[in-house]
Order: C-alpha cells, then structure tokens, then sequence
C-alpha cells in the first residue's frame, strides 16, 4: 500500500515539472516583439499541492539556489504565486494551501527559475483542484504570476518552462506565436552565475526609460538585432556550432551596448572564450545572473567549465540541448 501511495505521489510531482531556459538571442529585444531564440534546461522545478483547513497559503521553498536569490525574490515570489491563485480564481482569505516546492533547477537569476516555480504551481494546482487544462492554460497561468516578477513580461521563459526543447517564441499584441526548433546536432552548454541576483523588474523598467529618452539609439540596436536573430535561425537550423558561436558573441555585444552586460558577465565571457568556447553571452536579464558558452567538444565544455570556476564563477553547470 505504502509503495503504491510513494508511486502515485512520484507521478503527480513528476506531471508538475517545469523547466529552467537558457535564452540563446534575445533578452530584453524580446520584450519589444521581435523573436528571440531559447533552450530549456533539462533541469526542473516541481511542485506539491496540499489543501490547509486554515485559510492562507504556506510555502515549503526546497528548491536549491544560489546564495541571496530566496532573500532577494521573497516578495516578489510572494506576489507570483498569489497571481496564479487568483487566476485559478481561489480566494486565499477563504481557502488554504500548502505548497512544497522542489527538483533539481538552482534558483539563479537568469535560468528562469520564477516561470518554473509559476508553471510548476500551475501544473499542481490543475491536479489539485482536479481541472484539466491544455498545456496553453498552463502556460497562460504561468505567463499571469511572471506579472509579479515583472510588468512587461515577452512571455518567453514560462513558454520555455511549459514546453521544454528549443524554441523560436515571438511577443505579439495578442497571443505570442512560438515553434519548436529541430536540434540537428548536440549543442553542448557550460552555464555559469556571478553570483548576483539582479532584479527583472528594475533592469526591464531601466531599459524602458533608456528607449523613451533616446528612441533613435533603442531603434538602431532592435534593428541590428532583428537582422543578427534571423542569421542565428538558419544556423541553428543548420546545426553548425561555430557560427552559433560567432553570433552568440554578437548578441552580447548588443547586450552591452544595450547596458545590461556589467564587468561580472563579461569577465565570464572573455574567460569562455579563451578557453575554447564557439561563443559565449550573457543570458537572461543581465547585470548579474548568468552567463552562457557553447562548446564544440566535451572536452573543450570540461575546459571551459574549469575555466569559469577559475574566473570566479561562484556556481558553473554543464548541460546539452540534444
Ligand atoms: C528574462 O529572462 C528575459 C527578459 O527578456 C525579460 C522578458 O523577456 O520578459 C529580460
């Protein structure tokens, strides 16, 4: 009985995961509805659902994460999954729920970890209150608590947390428009944190007020961008790593240009690239969080790894997109 109970609760935690995303081309340009190029992680997030007899809700946070990132993202977190309750349309002054959060995904700024605890509550709550939904309800319900991460939400990393693989995802005034990408051949990632956990809303709102000020300066950078993603479609779809690369290095110089680059993430950078990566780039907000490098060989992805810790990542991880 007891093992047959242990299974059973292994199925729904397992139908509740929701996956981290690397953004390959894109972040902050994708605000503004052009497309942007993402690879979900392996990695997930995974969520247990348990109905309190007291109103209220009760969070159980097990998720691993960098250090800082839990404190930082408290009330922002907080304001997240109240969103997806609200979306459900339960009233947590009336009803109450305890929620466990786990899976292997560390919680770093960057990775997508706030769509994966959105989508992973959202996965739980559909099994919990016994409503079926689409995989585009859930996504919807994940994309409602991003709005508490951030006003202006593209979309992307609760569409990466829903569907998983390599995606083309594009903002659109109405629904976003996405497809999964072929992988043709086995793009072999190296991940690293600067340990700083910046803040989505400030570095989004940031840019928000540079284009205002300066319209022209934001036009001629989308411009580049619009031209350097399309590049990066034909030679992901043609799987040939060092032009990847050579773009992923474009796209963090327009990161930079876009100010959301700092001396952490470049640091990083320059040390992927010298040792050996096809390219590299910050990924994800900026200003801290995450960088990434694509390696041609195991190899070179052990090489550039090591290489990572020895610039002062304080956390690297390896992965593939295969
Ligand atoms: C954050 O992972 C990506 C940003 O482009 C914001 C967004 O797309 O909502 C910075």
């Amino acid at each position: 009985k007891r093992q047959q109970h242990e299974r059973i609760g292994q199925r729904i935690l397992a139908e509740t995961r929701a996956f981290g995303k690397l953004i390959l081309f894109g972040e902050h340009f994708v605000v503004y509805k052009v497309p942007a190029l993402v690879g979900a992680v392996a990695a997930y997030t995974d969520c247990e659902c348990e109905r309190l007899c007291e109103p209220g809700l009760v969070v159980v946070d097990n998720r691993p994460a960098v250090p800082d990132y839990k404190v930082t993202k408290a009330a922002e977190a907080d304001a997240a999954l109240r969103l997806v309750f609200d979306h459900f349309g339960l009233d947590l002054s009336k009803e109450g729920f305890k929620l466990t959060f786990g899976g292997d995904l560390c919680c770093a700024s960057g990775i997508g970890a706030s769509a994966a605890q959105v989508v992973s509550l959202a996965r739980a709550l559909s099994q919990a209150l016994k409503r079926p939904m689409s995989e585009n309800e859930i996504n919807a319900a994940g994309y409602e608590g991003e709005k508490g991460y951030h006003g202006t939400p593209s979309g992307i990393d609760n569409t990466a947390a829903t569907f998983g693989g390599i995606l083309k995802f594009q903002r659109t005034d109405g629904e976003p428009i996405f497809e999964r990408k072929a992988i043709v051949t086995r793009m072999l990632i190296v991940y690293a944190s600067t340990g700083i956990t910046s803040s989505t809303t400030a570095v989004v709102g940031d840019i928000q007020a540079k284009k205002e000020s300066d319209p022209l300066w934001f036009e001629a950078l989308l411009q580049k961008y619009i031209a350097l993603v399309q590049k990066a479609e034909l030679a992901l779809n043609a799987g040939v790593i060092a032009e990847i690369g050579q773009l992923m290095n474009e796209n963090h110089e327009l990161c930079q240009q876009l100010t959301v680059s700092c001396p952490e993430l470049d640091r990083l950078v320059e040390a992927a690239r010298l040792a050996g990566a096809a390219g590299a780039k910050m990924s994800g907000t900026g200003r801290g969080g995450l960088m990434l490098a694509l390696t041609p060989t195991p190899e070179i992805q052990d090489a550039v790894a090591d290489a990572l810790k020895a610039a002062g990542a304080p956390q690297v991880w390896k992965t593939s997109f295969a």
